[in-house]
C-alpha cells in the first residue's frame, strides 16, 4: 500500500507513539491533577513534558499558555465562541476548513458578520485585503496558515503584522502546518492556534491544542472539573485548567509527546526540505500528464506537501478509487470538508482527488503515483 493521504490523518505516526501510549496505559496510573502523590505525579508529567516540547516546536515562551484539546475543531470552536459576540465582525478567508466555516455560518444567524477574503484559484490571498476588510467592529481575524486543498501557504508575517497595528487578533489554524513548517511564534506572533495532532504532528488522533496569548480575553467553551480549586463550583480562570475541563486524554497526550520530540529531533525545517524536494518532483510529473489538471500556487516552495487535481472529465471518486484498487495507492477524493476552498478552486460542483505527503514518504512512491495517474488519464482519452 502507497499512503497518500497524510494530509487527513497522517500514516505511519512516527516512530515511539504507540509505544508511549502503551506505556502510559500499562504504567501511567492515576489521574493528572487529582491523585496524590507517585500515583498523580506520572500523569502531571507526561502532561507537563507534552506542553514544553510543543512549546518548543512552536517557539513559544510559556508552555501553560498551551490548552490541550481533543483537536484542531474543539480548538477553533473555543477560540470562535469564546471570542465573538452578536455585534462582532470577524475577517477570515476563502480557503478555511468547515472546522472554521460551519462555527462562522452558524455565528452569523447569532448576528456575528463575517467578511471573507477572496484567494482566486485557491492561492495565497493577498494581504492588504485583510487591511481592507477591517471594520471598527472588527474583534478578530480568522486564518489558516495553509489550505488542506490547494495547499497554499498564507502570508502569517504580514497578516500578524497588520492585526497587531489593527489591534484585532489573529487565530491562525495551524492543522496543516504544525510540524509541518517551520514555526517561530516569537517573530509572528498569532494570538490564538490552533493545531491538531495527529496530521503533521505526527501523533495520534483525539490530540491537539490551542495557544493562547495571556493577554486575550477567551471564554471557555465547556466547563467542569479541572482538578484545581475542587472546593468551588465556578469554573477556575487560571489557565490552561480554565480551558481543560474534564479527564485528559493521557495516552493521546503521551504519543502527542512522543512524536513532537521526533520532529524536534529530526529538525521541521529537514523534514519540509525532503517534502518540498517530492512536491516539486511530483508537480513536474504531473504537469507533463496531459487531461491531468493540478489546483493551487505553481511553486512546492508556496505550498505543503499535498497537490490536488482532476483527471479530465472523469469523477474524482472514480480516480480515487481506480487509484487504490488497480494500484494499491490511497487518496482522499470529494471536497476535503472545506467547500469555500472548493469555491474559490473553481471545483465546487466536482470535488478534487488529493495526494499528500508525510516525512515517510519516499521518491519511489511519488513516482508511481504519476505513472498511475498517467495510466489512467491516458486510459480517459481513448
Ligand atoms: C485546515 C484544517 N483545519 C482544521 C481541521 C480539523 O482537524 P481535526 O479534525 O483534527 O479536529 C482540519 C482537518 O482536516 C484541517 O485540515
Amino acid at each position: 500500500m502507497i499512503y497518500l493521504d497524510n494530509a487527513a490523518t497522517a500514516f505511519p505516526k512516527a516512530p515511539g507513539v504507540a509505544r508511549a501510549m502503551a506505556d502510559c496505559i500499562e504504567h501511567a496510573a492515576g489521574a493528572a491533577g487529582r491523585s496524590f502523590g507517585a500515583f498523580g505525579a506520572g500523569p502531571a508529567r507526561i502532561i507537563f513534558e507534552t506542553r514544553r516540547r510543543l512549546s518548543e516546536l512552536l517557539g513559544w515562551d510559556d508552555p501553560s499558555d498551551i490548552a490541550l484539546t481533543s483537536g484542531a475543531t474543539y480548538s477553533l470552536n473555543l477560540a470562535l465562541y469564546g471570542s465573538l459576540r452578536p455585534g462582532d465582525h470577524v475577517v477570515t478567508t476563502s480557503l478555511e476548513h468547515n472546522s472554521v466555516c460551519r462555527p462562522l455560518t452558524h455565528l452569523r444567524s447569532q448576528g456575528v458578520e463575517v467578511t471573507r477574503v477572496p484567494c482566486p484559484g485557491g492561492r495565497s490571498p493577498d494581504p492588504e485585503a485583510f487591511r481592507t476588510a477591517l471594520r471598527p467592529e472588527t474583534r478578530l481575524i480568522a486564518m489558516v496558515h495553509a489550505s488542506n486543498v490547494s495547499g497554499a501557504i498564507l502570508p502569517l508575517r504580514e497578516v500578524a503584522q497588520l492585526a497587531k497595528e489593527a489591534n484585532v487578533p489573529l487565530l491562525l489554524d495551524a492543522s496543516q502546518t504544525a510540524g509541518a513548517l517551520p514555526i517561530s511564534l516569537r517573530d509572528e506572533k498569532p494570538h490564538l492556534l490552533a493545531f491538531t495532532g495527529h496530521k503533521s504532528l505526527l501523533g495520534p488522533p483525539g490530540t491537539g491544542g490551542l495557544l493562547v496569548a495571556p493577554s486575550l480575553d477567551v471564554a471557555p467553551l465547556c466547563r467542569g472539573g479541572t482538578g484545581s480549586r475542587g472546593f468551588s463550583d465556578e469554573q477556575p480562570t487560571d489557565r490552561p485548567d480554565c480551558f481543560e475541563s474534564g479527564t485528559p486524554n493521557l495516552p493521546g497526550i503521551a504519543g502527542l509527546g512522543a512524536s513532537t520530540q521526533f520532529l524536534l529531533d529530526q529538525g521541521v525545517a529537514n523534514l519540509r526540505a525532503q517534502e518540498t524536494r517530492l512536491i516539486d518532483g511530483l508537480l513536474a510529473e504531473l504537469r507533463a500528464i496531459p487531461n491531468v489538471v493540478t489546483y493551487g500556487p505553481e511553486r512546492a516552495e508556496e505550498r505543503t506537501g499535498l497537490v490536488s487535481l482532476n483527471v479530465g472529465d472523469l469523477d474524482p471518486a472514480e480516480v480515487g478509487l481506480r487509484l487504490e484498487r488497480d494500484y494499491g495507492i490511497i487518496t482522499r477524493c470529494g471536497f476535503h470538508c472545506a467547500p469555500w476552498a472548493h469555491e474559490s478552486l473553481g471545483t465546487l460542483h466536482r470535488g478534487a482527488v488529493r495526494l499528500s505527503v508525510s516525512p515517510f514518504t519516499t521518491q519511489e512512491e511519488i513516482d508511481q503515483a504519476a505513472r498511475a495517474l498517467a495510466e489512467i488519464a491516458a486510459s480517459c482519452t481513448r
